[in-house]
Order: structure tokens, then C-alpha cells, then sequence
């Protein structure tokens, strides 16, 4: 086979070049790879975040309680996220606060041992902003409605 359609070479390109964010931590929460993905995104090259704590991305009210889960996995080799999706605030280089939304892939080697952890993340700050404008409409329009009597009591 072309040795450029091989398997591992076709995984390097993707998980480098995809516009997804892709971050590995090991088993100390130390940035082992950093996508291009990541490097727009959170805006460090991968030169400034590998070898660095994942702490840089993460805003200080969450720290705690990301540790918490991330040592326990470590620990335990499960985790819950990876089926379902990790919804939590992200901070970038400059400064901004953005929404993301992120799955797991925990990396074991051949004796079941834990490698590390990789966070595939999406930037849904936009989603989030409109969800949030139409929460508060709703909320708006149904007060009008019950103000009229037209509806008598709120649901949601
Ligand atoms: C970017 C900002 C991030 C924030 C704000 C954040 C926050 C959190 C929070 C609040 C939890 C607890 C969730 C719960 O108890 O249900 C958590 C758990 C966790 N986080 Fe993060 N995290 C971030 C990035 C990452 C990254 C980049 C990785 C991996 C490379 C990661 C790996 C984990 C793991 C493994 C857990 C434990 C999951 C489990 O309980 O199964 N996090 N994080």
C-alpha cells in the first residue's frame, strides 16, 4: 500500500490538521499534544502548550473539580465521557471566555495500563449565545402572555 494511505500516517494527518481541537494529557495532566485545531481555538501554538499543565485553558472556578474527576480516571481507567458530552467554559490565550463541548478518549497501553487522556473539543460559543437570546424571549413573551391571562402558568 502507499505508504502516505497507511493507517497510522492517515490518524497523524487527521489529528493534526482537524478543526477540532485535539489536547492529550497524561497521566499528570501534562499537554502531550496539541492540534492545530487547539491552536486556533484556544490560541497557544503547540510549541507554548506542550509540556505545559492543561490548567491554561481552564478557568479557576473549574480547576477543582476537573482534577478531581480527571486524577479519578486516571486512577480507575472509566470514565462517563466517552459517550456522553462535556459542556464547561474554556479561556484562551487572549483573554476571551468561550463555550465548548468536549467527548474523551482514554489511551491505555497493552497491559491495560493508563497513558493519558485526549479531549476532542468543539467551540459551540455562537449555539450558546443564541440558546441564551431565546431562553430569554421565551421567558419575555410567556410573562406578556401571563400578564394578559392568556397563559396561567409557566412550565418550563
Ligand atoms: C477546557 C476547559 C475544561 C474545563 C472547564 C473542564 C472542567 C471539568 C469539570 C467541571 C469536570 C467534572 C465533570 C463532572 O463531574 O461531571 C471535568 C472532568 C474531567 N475532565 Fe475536564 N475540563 C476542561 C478540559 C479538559 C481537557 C482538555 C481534558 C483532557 C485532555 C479533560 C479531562 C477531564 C476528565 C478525564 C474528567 C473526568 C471525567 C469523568 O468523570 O469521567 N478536561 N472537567
Amino acid at each position: 500500500m502507499n505508504a502516505v494511505l497507511a493507517h497510522q500516517s492517515l490518524c497523524e494527518g487527521i489529528v493534526d490538521q482537524s478543526s477540532i481541537a485535539i489536547v492529550f494529557g497524561d497521566r499528570e495532566g501534562i499537554v502531550r499534544l496539541w492540534n492545530a485545531g487547539a491552536e486556533t481555538m484556544f490560541g497557544w501554538t503547540a510549541g507554548e502548550a506542550i509540556g505545559k499543565s492543561m490548567d491554561m485553558i481552564i478557568p479557576e472556578k473549574h480547576r477543582a473539580r476537573h482534577w478531581e474527576g480527571y486524577d479519578r480516571v486516571m486512577e480507575t481507567g472509566v470514565t462517563k465521557y466517552g459517550q456522553s458530552v462535556l459542556a464547561v467554559p474554556a479561556s484562551t490565550k487572549d483573554g476571551r471566555r468561550i463555550s465548548i463541548e468536549f467527548n474523551v478518549v482514554l489511551l491505555k497501553d497493552a497491559d491495560g495500563r493508563v497513558l493519558g487522556i485526549a479531549a476532542t473539543m468543539q467551540d459551540v460559543t455562537a449555539r450558546w449565545e443564541r440558546d441564551k437570546a431565546l431562553r430569554a424571549r421565551m421567558a419575555e413573551l410567556e410573562a406578556k402572555l401571563k400578564q394578559a391571562g392568556v397563559v396561567t402558568e409557566n412550565k418550563s
